[in-house]
């Protein structure tokens, strides 16, 4: 129930409709919290039991390089979210200050940001980083120190396996992809595909496999399988010869920018809209469809959220989002948003800032009312929640059904 009232609070701070009963329900739980919690101005100490004071949460996103586009729909929803919390009182007299730093898309900056948000800042925990391959690089700094690291839009293999302080929320590349083929194969019947793949990019290798077992499993033939680098903006020479081969669709692992330029590039050439583009999580932001235009309609994706997801707390989200930042939330957003609040509340069932008992209140969270659904963590701090299937219908995100 907990769960499902601390949801309620985006609308505390005028960012959504608030009805009579949510208003009186929140006025409860403030007044509640705030006659347990003990007064300070000042910082916790990680240490510390109770909470009270300021509690530093650093964020690590890429805000700018190839992987801003998921970034900046991070940092909104994340600082979202802890307005929210703070604004209602959740933790009663302990306040949230999300000290974010920009990873710039590279390995060196989310190393240099956990470093000085660990170090320096003394946050309590993690969340972040954007992208895989600077999760795997950055993540050790954090599990050395025993702060933990909640990744929110990690989809390779290989993150939790770093150990028992990196969690995620994202659901990775190997819950998601195999229901994508399922489900687009049933649908679309194809039996000839081209795969694309980034080879130098923990999260787009990781994809390739995933799709690989999975287009094998369900004996579709690959007629070839092409390969591109991060940065790359010529896929002339691939998709000609993929062009040649005249496959039924196009299965590609790819972030955003690199998939929007083979989308873009795929039409051009004269690879017609009837073989559609099949990816996995670089998909999902709106930005492909602002980068690749009209190439990127009909292009499927396998996700964690969908915008128009009914329940309680995503609808409270999506308005909150909407209200504040004009545009409607992405998964990115939507995970960020989450994975705030999973910290909030392993914090209070904590009812410390310790960073091992933050740990063991995540580990203990069990079908927890989300934007993203009812949520658990695996034993292996892995993201337990159904995946979807999206399709870009007239430039907005779609269900694929
Ligand atoms: N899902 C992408 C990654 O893991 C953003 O790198």
């Amino acid at each position: 129930m907990l769960a499902a009232t601390i949801y309620g609070l985006p609308a505390v701070h005028g960012e959504g409709p608030l009805s009579h009963s949510v208003s009186l329900l929140i006025l409860a739980v403030v007044l509640v919290l705030g006659a347990c919690a003990p007064a300070t101005g000042s910082q916790q100490s990680p240490s510390q039991g109770g909470l009270s004071g300021e509690i530093r949460i650093g964020a690590v996103w890429s805000l700018t390089g190839g992987g801003a586009v998921y970034g900046a729909s991070q940092q909104k929803a994340a600082e979202l979210a802890v307005a929210a919390l703070n604004d209602g009182s959740y933790l009663g007299s302990g306040k949230i200050t999300l000290i974010t730093e920009d990873d710039r898309s590279t390995k060196e900056g989310a190393q240099a940001a956990f470093e000085k948000l660990i170090n320096q800042d003394k946050v309590v925990a993690l969340l972040g980083p954007t992208l895989s391959a600077n999760a795997l690089a950055a993540d050790p700094i954090a599990q050395a120190k025993k702060i933990v690291v909640l990744g929110v839009s990690n989809t390779a293999g290989g993150i939790t396996e770093m150990g028992d302080f990196v969690f995620r929320n994202s659901l990775p590349e190997s819950a998601v992809q195999p229901n994508t083929i399922k489900a687009t194969q049933t649908k679309l019947g194809y039996k000839r595909v081209a795969l694309m793949y980034g080879d130098d990019d923990a999260f787009t290798k990781a994809g390739y496999d995933v799709f690989k077992a999975a287009l094998d499993q369900a004996k579709v033939e690959i007629l070839t399988t092409e390969t591109f680098k991060r940065g790359d903006t010529d896929y002339s020479a691939q998709l000609t010869k993929i062009r040649t081969l005249n496959p039924d669709a196009i299965v590609v692992s790819a972030l955003a920018e690199e998939a929007a330029g083979i989308m873009s590039q795929a039409r051009q050439l004269g690879i017609p809209a009837t073989v559609r583009f099949i990816g996995g999580n670089g998909f999902n932001s709106p930005q492909l469809a602002k980068l690749a235009g009209p190439a990127a309609e009909g292009a499927i994706s396998g996700a964690a959220w969908f915008v128009a997801g009914s329940t309680a707390p995503n609808k409270t989200f999506v308005d909150a989002y909407r209200t504040k930042y004009g545009a409607s939330p992405d998964q990115f957003s939507a995970q960020a948003y989450a994975g705030v609040y999973l910290m909030a509340s392993a914090l209070k069932s904590a009812n410390s800032s310790n960073p091992l008992a933050i740990r063991d209140a995540l580990l203990k969270m069990k079908d927890v009312d989300t934007v993203l659904g009812k949520f658990s963590f695996s034993p292996g701090r892995e993201p337990i929640h159904d995946p979807v299937v999206q399709v870009i219908k007239n430039g907005e995100f779609a269900l694929f059904q």
